[in-house]
């Protein structure tokens, strides 16, 4: 690689799932405070980072053909390739696009700036380590944040589901100090977010020991952070049913700034494709585990992951799954086709399904996820709800929000971002609910 000239402005490009936003977000501030500017819209920036995500198939692909936008016409822009694409294929990608200069894992990102200066000088560098030092403790204070924010509170998974490459990416299991993250969650509050969603692959098996040096849960951080006079709202995600404790089921029923919303992902309605994903729980242990939450907190909206075309799975078991959407009445689902990822044991397991089979069963599980979804949105019809205000809308005077059920509502008024209003849920759509602005809560 040839030297360039420092870097003046960086542009980060996340893709997958929140965690890698949040890293996306943890990236620019390094870049900032290394002196870096965020390119401008629609500006080319001096140095790129693709902020990878290797959980479903052509993640690879993808990487290569940004790529090849970013050097189209002679371009030569600083390329970065992080996030899980870099763990997983960080070699071949050094190897085949000369245009790239730093691959770096998701572990190992707060080495970003020392990999710039190394790139000037036209040396290429891979950092897919992941070391004993943690990017967090190094990682420079949060800056200006929307009045929603994330904070990764957990990192890693030890669960090894046989579709999964997270284990493989993102490493182990991993809980952050509680100090550390009630100190960035204070600074999050003073940087205008009112709203914190806590994250990790298992966030539900964060441990760690309060101020008292008590050993605590989730639940014990929760109630911490409730304690955040400009905090209104926290959430977690995405839990694992088996790391669900009475305590943190309690704690739905307890503290009123903890959202009426659980993202559990079960994946299948079939025992026998649940226990060939190594996912150790049961439909039905799965089903008890919600009525719990629904005895402490009725109005508690659920959403889920599933995966239809897992090997070897039948019409039959498959059935078990649209059975298992009926039962629970979802208000909000993600839902994917199985794709093999490479080093993961369901990989090389006997009995694909083909795309077409797949296609067909995506469609069906859509077609009932949506329908519950509207369902869940029409039954909220009529309702007065506080709506933190998080975008403007299209039209003049339009905002955009969510309810306490992360639903996303539009209105008018005279509101700013970050505004906590009171709404008359008035129609609800399948996406979206058409409000009507009551009061302004809070400012
Ligand atoms: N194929 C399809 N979907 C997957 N997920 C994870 N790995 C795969 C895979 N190999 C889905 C799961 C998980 C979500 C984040 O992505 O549903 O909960
Ligand atoms: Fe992947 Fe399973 Fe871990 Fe979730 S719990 S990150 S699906 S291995």
């Amino acid at each position: 690689m040839r030297q360039s000239a420092p870097p003046k402005t960086y542009r980060v490009k996340s893709f997958g799932c929140q965690m890698n936003v949040y890293d996306g977000e943890r990236m620019g501030e390094l870049l900032t405070d290394k002196g870096m500017a965020p390119a401008k819209d629609g500006e080319d920036a001096d140095l790129v980072v693709l902020n990878t995500c290797h959980i479903r198939e052509k993640a690879a692909e993808k990487v290569y053909s940004d790529i090849g936008r970013l050097t189209k016409n002679g371009k030569k822009p600083m390329i970065a390739v992080a996030g899980c694409v870099a763990q997983a294929e960080g070699e071949e990608i050094m190897k085949r696009s000369p245009a790239v200069g730093m691959v770096v894992g998701p572990q190992a990102y707060h080495r970003l700036p020392d990999m710039i200066d190394k790139a000037v000088h036209g040396e290429r560098a891979t950092d897919t380590d992941m070391p004993l030092e943690t990017k967090f403790d190094v990682l420079p204070q949060r800056r200006k944040v929307g009045p929603s924010a994330f904070l990764t509170i957990q990192e890693g998974c030890d669960k090894f589901c046989t579709y999964c490459v997270v284990p493989y990416t993102r490493g182990a299991e991993i809980s952050r100090p509680f100090s550390a993250l009630v100190t960035e969650a204070e600074r999050l509050v003073q940087s205008g977010a009112r709203e914190i969603t806590l994250l990790g692959q298992n966030v539900n098996a964060w441990t760690g020991e309060n101020a008292k040096g008590q050993a605590i849960g989730l639940e014990g951080l929760i109630k911490a952070l409730a304690d955040l006079p400009d905090l209104a709202r926290i959430r977690y995600t995405t839990s694992h049913p088996n790391d669900m404790s009475p305590a943190l089921i309690a704690a739905h029923g307890e503290i009123e700034k903890l959202m009426p919303y659980l993202h559990l992902p079960v994946q299948s309605g079939s025992d026998r494709v649940l226990k060939a994903m190594n996912r150790s729980h049961t439909a039905d242990s799965y089903l008890k585990l919600l009525d719990q939450f629904r005895a402490v907190r009725p109005d508690i909206a659920l959403s889920g992951d599933f995966i239809v075309g897992f090997p070897g799975e039948t019409e039959e078991e498959f059935r078990e799954t649209l059975q298992l959407v009926d039962a629970v009445g979802y208000s909000l689902a993600y839902s994917f086709k199985y794709s093999p990822r490479p080093g993961t044991p369901a990989a090389t397991m006997d009995g694909q399904v083909s795309r077409e089979v797949m296609d067909e069963r995506l469609q069906r599980l859509q077609a009932a996820l949506n329908r519950d979804q509207y369902a869940f949105n029409k039954q909220t019809e009529g309702r007065v709800c506080d709506v933190l205000v998080e975008r403007k809308g299209k039209f003049e005077n339009q905002w955009l929000g969510k309810s306490p059920w992360l639903q996303s509502v539009w209105f008018e008024g005279d509101v700013q971002l970050g505004d906590m209003v009171t709404v008359d849920m008035v129609e609800a759509g399948a996406n979206s609910v058409r409000g009507r602005m009551v009061e302004k809560v809070s400012a």
